[in-house]
């Protein structure tokens, strides 16, 4: 008798054992190496900008809804690759998920020089309308090629101009040498407005800035912020007179090899965390923007209603010279 009661005993000790490691084991040691999926999602941004933000809720996200099973690995602030570099590591799948600015990949899909023409969108709800719009997701549909495939576009915000003089006037431009992003419309934008424009990888810029390789540049508050540029100029003109925006993109043949399953779990979670990221990017700009000013280390300047329409007409030559490429259809949706 006291035999049989030490044997189930021992039983319902391994048992409990058992079911105890059953429920641990839900981290990936659990799955074979075949069973494993590795995502590399490379940027160049800060981790606290809405985009590093996004990134990192993605992977946290997708690592509890897979049981550990799929392993999001972010590289923010260009470490893995940076700008020029993260394409070509896309296509390659050295990486599976990038998320550049739009403006960066007008050379690959040149209709998304739409998202750079100034004064295009008013707001963000402007922004979200045209996205979100039947024409809006039928262009993000077509935006595949070279082995690329759109997945969602995140928002960053509306850009304002940092500079070593004062910027109020379309004549305050003369000469200065701008940083830009790889994009045809900013380059006419500052060619129109007398200023030369240098096209300079994001990990670049406050080397140049501080060593007066270029006299000023247009970014977002949140950018502006975490990458301390307002360190390196005197002066923020807060116009809003752009957009920028991310596409994220993978490799379509790493992304359609997917399983079924872990591909649903993967689009349905960056559904989710592209709406948790709008939110996210209104808040941190705006955030951002107080937090500059309050360092006093640049002087800010808010452009008036009647300076804004100065810009916007000085700055007009530039819709009618990418019109043509942009479609007409497409502007009109977006200006809806
Ligand atoms: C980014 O927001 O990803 C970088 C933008 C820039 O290059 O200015």
């Amino acid at each position: 008798m006291k035999k049989i009661l030490t044997c189930l005993i021992l039983l319902f000790l391994v048992a409990v054992t058992y079911a105890g490691c059953q429920q641990r084991a839900t981290d990936s040691e659990q799955f074979s190496s075949e069973e494993r999926i590795v995502i590399k999602f490379s940027h160049v941004v800060s981790e606290m900008t809405p985009k590093g933000l996004a990134a990192r809720r993605f992977a946290e996200l997708v690592h509890d809804r897979t049981g550990g099973r799929v392993e999001v690995q972010v590289y923010p602030n260009s470490q893995l690759y940076m700008d020029g570099e993260e394409v070509d590591a896309l296509i390659d799948n050295r990486v599976q998920l990038i998320a550049p600015a739009t403006a960066k990949m007008t050379q690959y899909f040149p209709q998304l020089l739409l998202f750079d023409l100034p004064f295009l969108f008013e707001d963000y709800a402007q922004v979200h309308r045209f996205i979100d719009s039947d024409e809006g997701q039928a262009f993000l549909e077509k935006l595949r090629g070279n082995g690329m495939l759109s997945l969602a576009m995140w928002d960053n915000g509306f850009k304002v101009m940092t500079s070593n003089r004062p910027l109020r006037n379309p004549s305050d431009f003369q000469n200065l040498r701008f940083r830009i992003m790889p994009s045809r419309v900013l380059d006419a934008q500052f060619m129109q407005l007398g200023a030369q424009a240098r096209d300079l990888p994001f990990s670049d810029v406050y080397a140049a800035l501080e060593r007066n390789l270029v006299d000023a540049a247009e970014n977002t508050p949140s950018n502006i912020y975490t990458k301390k540029f307002y360190l390196v100029q005197e002066h923020m003109t807060i116009s809003n007179h752009g957009y920028l925006g991310y596409l994220v993109l993978t490799n379509e043949k790493f992304w359609t090899s997917l399983p079924e399953d872990i591909r649903l779990i993967l689009e349905e979670t960056l559904a989710e965390v592209t709406a948790w990221e709008r939110e996210a990017a209104i808040y941190h700009n705006q955030r951002d923007l107080e937090l500059i000013i309050k360092t006093g280390q640049i002087e800010p300047y808010h452009l008036s209603d009647e300076e804004k329409k100065e810009w916007k007409k000085a700055l007009l030559p530039v819709w009618d010279t990418f019109l043509p490429e942009i479609g007409e259809d497409l502007l009109r949706a977006a200006l809806r």
